[in-house]
């Protein structure tokens, strides 16, 4: 089974995000120093995905703009000895081939990932929520592309959640238990009240599918009232014969979809990266209370050398 092309959906309002999210697509928010959209694809690469299909709308021209050839940035860069300050970004333009796709109306997920139908041939295909980050020693899709190999099915991230919080997910019911961390799925619950939820185990940002979903949401869509829902369509699916497994990823993943999810992957992953760790651990030790955040000129603050 070969995966090598994937649906990132990217065409929600990013409410969660307002008023930033008016005019600024809440991917290309900053993490360290790049956008968070830079994480998924660098995750896809890592996982052998060529060919990554993005699901915008009108607001979200900054991405295809971020991924696009810069050559009068290049020169002057170039010039001025500074080319390595664009880091990897070349690299990935090289070696990633996008396609945006417009979703016209916010309509859903199982909507968004209908709009790539055209492209995805009689295969399985990833699928990356952007607003999972998710950091360790191997990329998380590249490990349920190695599950859906070896079950030859389908397969969803997921993530033990605290019974309070089975309400803000995607809740799977579990048919047959493989190992420790691999679940044969027997259906989803979408945002379930705690004494429904029939797991704890929550639907997280990362999926691969079989192209059999496309039929399953037409299944779905002829009767829904309200928005087209993915983990709706993956239930459907399994009623086309397809197996759907569950995988708890390796890994720790930050949801930048609201202000403090984005506020702790900052902190969570500049305390791990080598370059901004020793600066922020020594901030963090030296805030005791809300008055040393004012500005106080004895306070020793470090600072990044430009
Ligand atoms: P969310 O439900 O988190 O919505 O979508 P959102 O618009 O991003 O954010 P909030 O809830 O309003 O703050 C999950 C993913 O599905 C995409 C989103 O862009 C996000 O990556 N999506 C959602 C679409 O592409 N189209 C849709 O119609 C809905």
């Amino acid at each position: 089974m070969d995966v090598t092309k994937a649906i990132i959906p990217a065409a929600g309002l990013g409410t969660r995000f307002l008023p930033l999210t008016k005019a600024m697509p809440k991917e290309m928010i900053p993490v360290l120093n790049k956008p968070a959209i830079q994480y998924i694809v660098e995750e896809g690469l890592a996982s052998n995905i060529k060919h990554f299909l993005m699901i915008t709308s009108s607001k979200k021209q900054a991405i295809a703009d971020y991924f696009d050839a810069s050559p009068c940035l290049d020169y002057l860069l170039k010039e001025r000895n500074k080319l390595h300050l664009l880091g990897d970004l070349e690299k990935i333009i090289k070696k990633a081939h996008f396609t945006y796709i417009r979703q016209s109306s916010p309509l859903g997920l199982g909507h968004a990932i209908m709009m790539a139908r055209h492209i995805i041939e009689k295969e399985y295909f990833g699928v990356f929520l952007p607003d999972d980050i998710i950091t360790g020693k191997q990329a998380a899709l590249a490990q349920l592309i190695r599950i859906a190999r070896q079950e030859k099915g389908s397969v969803i991230a997921v993530q033990e959640v605290p019974p309070e919080c089975v309400s803000s997910y995607g809740i799977i019911a579990i048919k047959k238990q493989i190992t420790p961390n691999l679940f044969q799925v027997s259906h989803l619950v979408e945002k379930p009240n705690q004494k429904d939820a029939p797991s704890n185990l929550a639907v997280i940002g990362r999926y691969v599918l079989s192209h059999k979903i496309f039929n399953a949401l037409d299944d779905i869509s002829s009767y829904a009232t309200d928005e087209i829902q993915l983990t709706d369509g993956i239930t459907q699916m399994m009623k086309h014969n397809e197996k759907v497994f569950a995988f708890k990823v390796q890994g720790t993943r930050y949801d930048i979809g609201n202000p403090i999810g984005w506020l702790k992957a900052i902190i969570g992953m500049a305390l791990h990266d080598p370059t901004y760790a020793p600066y922020i651990k020594s901030y963090l030790a030296d805030i005791d209370s809300f008055d040393s955040l004012l500005y106080n000129k004895t306070k020793h603050i470090n600072h990044l050398n430009k």
